[in-house]
């Protein structure tokens, strides 16, 4: 960050009122219960100095690089970590799990990635936790509610005008999934989703999002789309954009293989391409996430 920055967030606090508060006990495993060990951490990974412009790059892309890199912490969840939890510095913002959700890839992938997105999508994501292709959950809907969505729209450009430039990440296509499983998932999407997002996955624009060419169903890894399909959507509802559309949940409704069967074919069809999803995937997240009863 800039010395100015510092010092501003410093003089903000300075006006807070002073609370009386006992730290938490310190319950971390051996060795990381030693704060001592932050010397060795920041040896490997701490890299001490001020943000520079890059010169080569447009004055809206550095503006856009301090934000992401710097305050919006974006690569905290959507970086892959390496096993001191430090980010995989050649994977950046290629997707990661947090808190049983899954961060996805923000580089310009076309299909788990932002590539068909365009600097005006990303913004209005940003801004009000919707855009034309999907809205923020879970994590990301407090990003938005407490952070993004007080941004100014001069920042929110130059985030999406950095995104914009990272390169795509290369990932290798998987095999079509089996033909029964699909054929399982599809009459499944049939009868429990097709009423909403439509035979043939395209949604309704502005009420129900497109599951063709989605990233979130797409991920690497399929955390979001089961919990999604688990526990239903709770779309980000930041004060300026309230909404009030709510996807119900089937985890009571459909089996450990039903829901993977589901997946693997929403990730397959119309064109999409992803791993397969097992049921052992399906019960380990159930086994981690609240289960929500539906009024549906
Ligand atoms: C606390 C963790 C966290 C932080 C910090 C965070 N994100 Fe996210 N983000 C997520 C999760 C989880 C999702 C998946 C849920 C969803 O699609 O809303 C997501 C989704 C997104 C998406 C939608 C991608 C898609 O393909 O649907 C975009 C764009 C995004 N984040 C951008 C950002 C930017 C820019 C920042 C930094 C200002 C940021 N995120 C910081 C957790 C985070
Ligand atoms: C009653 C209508 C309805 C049904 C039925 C329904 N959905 Fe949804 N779905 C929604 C709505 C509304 C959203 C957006 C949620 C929000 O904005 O909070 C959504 C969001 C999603 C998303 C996130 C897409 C994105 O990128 O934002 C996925 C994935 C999804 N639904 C999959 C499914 C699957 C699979 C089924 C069948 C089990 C299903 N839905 C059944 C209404 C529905």
């Amino acid at each position: 960050m800039t010395r100015a920055d510092v010092n501003d967030i410093r003089a903000y606090l300075r006006t807070l009122e002073p609370v009386r508060s006992v730290p938490t006990e310190n319950k971390f495993p051996w060795p990381l219960d030693h704060r001592l060990s932050m010397i060795g951490w920041n040896g490997l990974f701490f890299e001490p100095g001020e943000f520079k412009p890059d010169p080569k790059q447009s004055a809206e892309w550095s503006r856009g690089a301090y934000l992401v890199e710097g305050l919006g912490h974006c690569g905290a969840c959507h970086s892959p970590k390496n096993i001191l939890g430090a980010t995989k510095t050649s994977e950046a913002y290629q997707g990661s799990e947090i808190q049983n959700w899954f961060a996805p890839n923000l580089t310009g992938n076309r299909r788990s990635g932002l590539g068909s997105w365009s600097a005006e999508d990303i913004v209005a994501f940003l801004k009000t936790g919707h855009n034309a292709r999907t809205t923020a959950y879970g994590p990301m809907g407090e990003v938005v509610r407490e952070s993004t969505s007080k941004m100014t729209d001069q920042d929110l450009k130059a985030i999406a005008t950095f995104l914009k430039a990272l390169p795509a990440s290369t990932s290798d296509t998987p095999d079509a999934p089996d033909r029964n499983v699909m054929a399982t998932g599809g009459a499944i999407y049939r009868d429990v989703c097709s009423a909403c997002h439509q035979l043939g996955g395209e949604g309704v624009k502005g009420i129900f999002p497109s599951l063709r060419g989605d990233a979130v169903v797409q991920s690497d890894q399929p955390l979001t789309l089961l919990r999604i399909i688990l526990n239903g959507g709770r779309a980000a509802s930041p004060s300026n954009h309230p909404s009030s559309l709510t996807m119900p949940s089937f985890d009571w409704k459909l089996s450990d293989d039903q829901v993977a069967a589901l997946a693997t074919y929403v990730r397959n069809e119309w064109g999409n391409r992803a791993g397969p999803v097992s049921a052992s995937d399906v019960s380990d997240l159930r086994g981690k996430i609240q289960s929500v009863t539906s009024d549906y």
